[in-house]
């Protein structure tokens, strides 16, 4: 039995994702976890909202709430909706948690004693009337170069010009609109990545099985321009996790919290001691999963993220954890994601365009999303929603093939045998070549999933539901059964034992349909198949069975025409 830990990116709490975010990281990662408990293996499943920064802040003001509510809030509204998409995490922890302050306090403190931690004096805008510093995008005015009058400090949104605070035509704060705003001296601590080029430059040479577009990525940023840059891990913030070092105040720091980005990966580790401490659990069955030196040597970990999110996991967090000197398990495998693009543009969070978690779940049931989300995951490129497409996916292959084989065998054999298994004759050749065919099919589909190959996945799983309805089609036992019923009870039979085979097969897709399946098998657990041609025998003459409720409904033309205007985002 293997060990595996697997991460996706974590959410900001700034909000409801939309499907790009979904497909991006959460989903595929459920999809990886599925596939292994399904193969008998340990697996632990963590992610958490990511709740400190400016955004949240912003967030939380525009919503009228305390930081802390609002975090709170949006934590729920998150899970719920995790829970719908059916998100099989062990855990769904929260960056804001006590674990995750005091271990990265601990990882700060590490750093410090490694002599890895510099403190730089830079200069700040501060605002008397706000009694702050306000980080550039708080500070508004008018854009030099195009004169649009709500230009952010860090860029104008009307004609993108990249800006720093001190261009702006009459800055103001805004926060509370004040322009008694000055220019002040603030200490920040840096990271001192650069002294650890050659320790990731080495560690990333012996990921020879990353893909390209990984390394290259992290490559890129290693050794263009000036190389590695030291980062500045602290803010002058109200919001986030207060800078000290390790238990003890950090002299200087303040009223200062730590940068949000140092924070957020910590809590892929504050997490699991969330798990075992919501599970009563101690905190070595935690350390278990992360710290070489208590457990975790065997263990195989597995991060999931859009592709913008790559620096920071092969650079910066690696640098906290080689800086730290201490054995905690690094990255083994990491699938990064391009971007799903929705309907000819961009999915846009403020322009309301694109389908949201909520939103998509008040349509259709999860298994519809999940399932054209992941037989269209943006692996190679970015890759695009368009209503007609998700109609054709759904209609397609989850009625017209697994749904329809489903219904109809078990429709036919209730009909002619009674609503149990029948009895029946011995395989003959279309049977052998069947199974011949499912057995290479099967290979390559779990070839597939365990190197995270997701539309290959999906592409295998589609072609193994459409065999099944190849094989009734060709041997037709609603013909056969006029001429050779025993052999018509032998295909039947066979029909049956498939469809229960495609309820396991797509389970790590479809989750609600495939117990749905069966469910009406009176065959609840779920169990992976260890040999096609064995499987194909679980049912045995005399199993009773229900014909399964219709698993999916087809999207009519007029539902496409009235989803793809609500969504326009007009
Ligand atoms: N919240 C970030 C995003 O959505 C991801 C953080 S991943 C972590 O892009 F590594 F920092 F945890
Ligand atoms: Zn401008």
């Amino acid at each position: 039995m293997e060990r595996h830990l697997i991460t996706s990116a974590i959410p900001y709490i700034n909000g409801i994702k939309h499907l790009g975010n979904l497909v991006g990281s959460q989903l595929p990662a459920d999809l990886y976890a599925r596939y292994l408990r399904a193969k008998g293996h340990e697996v632990l499943f963590l992610c958490a909202t990511d709740e400190h920064g400016t955004p949240a802040e912003l967030a939380a003001a525009k919503a009228g709430k305390p930081v802390a509510e609002y975090c709170a809030e949006m934590h729920s509204v998150q899970a719920e909706l995790a829970r719908g998409f059916r998100l099989s995490f062990d855990h769904f922890g929260r960056s804001s948690s006590p674990q995750n302050h005091a271990l990265t306090q601990h990882f700060a403190g590490k750093l410090a004693d490694a002599g890895l931690i510099e403190e730089v004096s830079e200069k700040q805008v501060y605002s008397n009337t706000d009694k702050r510093f306000l980080p550039d995008r708080y500070i508004e005015g008018t854009c030099p170069n195009c004169g649009y009058d709500k230009a952010r400090g860090d860029q104008c949104e009307n004609c993108t010009k990249q800006l720093d605070p001190t261009d702006l035509i009459e800055p103001r704060s805004a926060v509370s609109g004040s322009t008694d705003l000055e220019v002040r001296e603030t200490r920040h601590l840096y990271l001192r990545q650069s002294v650890l080029k050659d320790q990731l430059d080495a560690w990333i040479d012996s990921k020879s099985d990353w893909p390209v577009l990984t390394t290259s990525i992290a490559k890129k940023w290693l050794h263009d321009g000036n190389g590695l840059q030291d980062r500045g891990i602290t803010r002058d913030l109200d919001w986030g996790i207060p800078v000290r070092k390790g238990k003890d105040a950090w002299p200087g720091m303040e009223g200062k919290v730590f940068y949000v980005w140092f924070d957020a990966p910590i809590e892929y580790i504050a997490c699991a001691s969330e798990w075992a401490e919501a599970n009563g659990q101690d905190d070595a069955s935690a350390q278990r999963w992360w710290r070489t030196d208590q457990g975790a040597e065997d263990v195989t970990y597995t991060q999931f993220m859009g592709k913008d999110n790559v620096p920071f996991h092969t650079l910066s967090f690696p640098a906290t954890i080689l800086g730290s000197g201490e054995p905690w398990k690094l990255v083994d495998q990491l699938k990064s994601f391009n971007y799903l693009n929705y309907d000819g543009g961009q999915f846009s969070t403020s322009q309301g365009r694109g389908i949201f978690m909520d939103q998509a779940l008040e349509l259709l049931p999860a298994d519809y999303w999940r399932w054209w989300l992941l037989s269209h995951a943006p692996e190679s490129s970015d890759s695009e929603f368009t209503w007609e497409n998700f109609q054709v996916s759904v209609n397609k292959d989850l009625a017209d093939v697994l749904g329809n084989f489903v219904s109809r065998i078990t429709k036919f054999c209730r009909s002619k045998f009674g609503a149990e298994v029948p009895e029946g004759g011995t395989y003959g050749a279309e049977e052998e070549a069947l199974i011949q065919s499912l057995r290479q099919r099967f290979k390559s589909y779990e070839e597939h999933l365990e190197a995270i190959e997701v539309r290959k996945s999906a592409q295998e799983l589609r072609a193994i539901w459409a065999s099944g309805n190849e094989y009734l089609q060709t041997v037709a036992p609603w013909t056969t059964i006029k001429s050779d019923p025993e052999k018509a009870a032998m295909q039947t039979r066979l029909g049956l034992n498939l469809a229960l085979l495609f309820a396991d097969l797509s389970a790590p897709f479809l989750p609600d349909a495939s117990k749905t399946i069966s469910a009406a098998f009176g065959n609840q657990e779920n169990a992976w198949p260890e040999d096609v041609a064995l499987s194909l025998e679980t049912l045995a003459p005399g199993h009773k069975f229900d014909v399964p409720e219709v698993l999916f409904a087809k999207i009519s033309d007029e539902q496409t025409e009235e989803w793809k205007a609500k969504f326009s985002g007009q």
